[in-house]
């Protein structure tokens, strides 16, 4: 994760100059299969794919042969016998970028699968921490929000306590996982305890898309226990960084003067490393297939 992290570094500078010198893509393929709405990992695919030269191309499911019936193995066959050289993918169920991933000949990117795991959204999670903060060792991070239904969180969590963070993390119950401690993280269902001494305080929506029939909370009872507000960041520390994945609910998981505090939030930081993040997968991914030394 690490190496990952690192690569990345050097692409931060390369995109904010919007720099398409480096065309070590160009030739290949990449093709973004996404069967669930998306603004930001999307759109940071494709630019991270142009930036480095690669032919783009977005299949939206919305407008495509899936609306027909077809199923995701026969439209996975199909993506490959187009010859992608890389897939990205992101879809409603968990498990369905592993099914892809096994039936074609090419690298796939999991853009985030269901409630399961949206891991470049960890990475980039990971590189603005450090960046903002030096470190993530030994940090300590508050994630809190609708950990039940997060891929976001759990991919978060993965990431952050194998880079050594202090890993705390805050839901109502019923929006806890079930044995939560045992990823190594500390459960908490009182926010303002949970924020006690916080170095960063990561928050998440509530996915009300992924609730039906089970337990939706009240958005103005669930602001006052859990929205962070400036008086409730107060009690982490001083410095605190507040991240957010996006998209946000204002007024619910966040109040918008944190959001958008000038010095606190990372949020549009986020966004912009996950451009870097995600030229730095696409590279090493493809350095077999582009027979780069050491890795063919
Ligand atoms: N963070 C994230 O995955 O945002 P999008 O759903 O807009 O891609």
């Amino acid at each position: 994760m690490m190496f990952l992290l690192d690569e990345a570094e050097q692409w931060i500078e390369a995109n904010r100059s919007r720099a398409k010198s480096d065309k070590r893509l160009e030739g290949l393929t990449q093709i973004n299969a996404f069967f669930e709405n998306s603004t930001r990992t999307l759109l940071s695919f494709e630019i991270a794919g142009k930036r480095l030269g690669a032919d783009v191309v977005n299949m939206h499911a919305a407008q495509s042969s899936v609306k027909k019936g077809e199923t995701l193995i026969d439209t996975a066959m199909t993506l490959n016998a187009m010859r992608a050289d890389v897939i990205v993918i992101r879809h409603m169920s968990s498990g369905a970028v592993r099914l892809i991933a096994d039936k074609v000949d090419c690298p796939v990117l999991n853009a985030g699968d269901g409630s399961h795991e949206h891991p470049t959204q960890a990475l980039l999670d990971a590189l603005t921490i450090r960046r903002r903060r030096g470190s993530v060792a030994g940090q300590r991070v508050v994630i809190c929000g609708d950990l039940l239904h997060s891929r976001v969180a759990r991919s978060n969590i993965l990431a952050l306590t194998a880079l050594a963070a202090e890993v705390r993390v805050c839901a109502p119950s019923t929006l806890m996982p079930a044995a939560i401690e045992r990823m190594g993280v500390t459960p908490f269902t009182d926010f303002d305890t949970a924020l006690d001494g916080a170095d960063v305080v990561m928050m998440l929506r509530l996915q009300t898309e992924r609730m039906s029939g089970g337990f939706v909370p009240s958005t103005r009872e669930y602001h006052m226990r859990y929205g962070l507000t400036l008086d409730r960041l107060a009690r982490a520390k001083p410095d605190a960084l507040v991240m957010h994945p996006g998209p946000m609910n204002r007024g619910v998981e966040i109040d918008s003067n944190v959001a958008d505090h000038a010095s606190r939030s990372a949020i549009t930081e986020q966004v912009e490393m996950g451009v870097a993040v995600r030229m730095a997968c696409l590279d090493v991914l493809t350095r077999r297939a582009r027979g780069v030394e050491g890795w063919a």
